[in-house]
């Protein structure tokens, strides 16, 4: 079994939808596939409650709108499944603290504070954040979780949950014991990097996105912003050094691509010719999906029964695992 843990921290992108959330729906040909919003996860810097509703559902939708079939699968929001917080705990009594200090993010928030010159390394930071990775463990362990798609930046994470389930099987195990999962990092992911608008990967962090379900006029706005040089259109161009052109390879059909590409190479045809054809793809590939997507996302679309259904399988699944472990301590016996 296979479990994909999402954090709701913004709108969606292309980027997103080609690195992430594609190689990670493919994943359901070969594993049974479990989904999940970590909604909790991102309660460590969400501090908005409108934002906070607004990210988790926007998320969940766009997964649907995607192509995650919430039949074949379980999909479920972490903070509808009680027994994750029950067992971050027992599982926080078996990790050394020195495992969470050399954590990345958390780490990352010292090495910070350290270049802003701040006195206290920990300012800012919440211990939602420096529990982060146990959480991260128990969303995996809870489920019995065999392998754990994630991008390079999570690989730390996967085996933090390997180590701590090796800890609880060592002081408690005999009769039970907690499933050890591995790190796999799907065909695809992060293979290629897309570029945003601006020419650079395309990342939140960086303001360059296109979101995937922007109103036709702000994709066209966005689509006919990307940066390019000011090579007359009757020049032959090179198009591998063109952000949209490696935007377009992604979306059209590798005749298009082909054709665009020795319409380029041959002059005659101009960057804006090339955004043009780049919106009139990206449009007609998202228009029934935007459509699917606005319904979804309404307050008390079908999603909430959704969600609800996958919150009874996720517990379903939690609940022994939880009871499990509590007899292993002692609690229950
Ligand atoms: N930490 C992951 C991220 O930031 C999200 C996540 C939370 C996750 N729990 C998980 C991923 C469990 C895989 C498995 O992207």
């Amino acid at each position: 079994m296979s479990l994909t843990g999402i954090k709701p921290t913004g709108e969606p992108h292309l980027g997103n939808y080609i690195g992430a959330i594609r190689p990670a729906l493919e994943l359901t040909a070969t594993y049974e596939s479990i989904y999940f919003i970590a909604d909790y996860h991102a309660l460590t810097s969400i501090r908005d409650r409108a934002q906070f509703a607004a990210y988790t559902r926007s998320v969940a939708a766009t997964w649907i709108t995607l192509g995650l079939d919430p039949e074949q699968t379980t999909f479920y929001k972490q903070s509808d499944v009680p027994e994750i917080f029950e067992l971050t705990w027992i599982l926080s009594c078996v990790t050394g603290k020195g495992l969470m200090n050399r954590a990345h993010a958390y780490k990352a928030a010292r090495d910070r504070n350290a270049e802003s010159g701040a006195a206290d390394l920990d300012a800012g930071v919440n211990m939602g954040l420096f529990n982060y990775p146990i959480l991260m463990a128990v969303d995996i362990l809870i489920m019995g979780s065999d392998v754990v798609p994630v991008g390079q930046d999570q690989v730390q994470h996967v085996e933090y949950a390997a180590d701590i389930a090796g800890s609880f099987n060592h002081l408690f195990g005999s009769e039970y014991s907690l499933k050890i999962p591995t790190a796999l990092i799907p065909a695809g992911t992060g293979a290629r990097t897309m570029p945003g608008t601006d020419g650079r990967k395309m990342s939140k962090s960086y303001g360059n996105t296109i979101p995937l379900f922007a109103p036709p006029s702000r994709l066209r706005k966005l689509v006919r912003g990307i940066v390019s040089d000011s090579t007359p259109v009757e020049e032959p161009k090179d198009p591998d050094s063109s952000a949209a052109f490696q935007i377009y390879e992604n979306f059209a059909t590798p005749d298009d691509v082909k054709d665009m590409r020795v319409r380029l190479e041959q002059g005659g045809t101009g960057w804006g010719e090339l955004k043009n054809a780049l919106y009139e793809t990206l449009e007609a590939w998202l228009t029934p999906l935007r459509a699917r997507y606005d319904e979804l996302v309404a307050p008390g679309s079908e999603l909430d029964a959704i969600l609800a259904a996958g919150a009874e399988k996720a517990r379903d699944r939690a609940r022994p695992v939880l009871a499990g472990a509590r007899r292993a301590i002692g609690v229950d016996s």
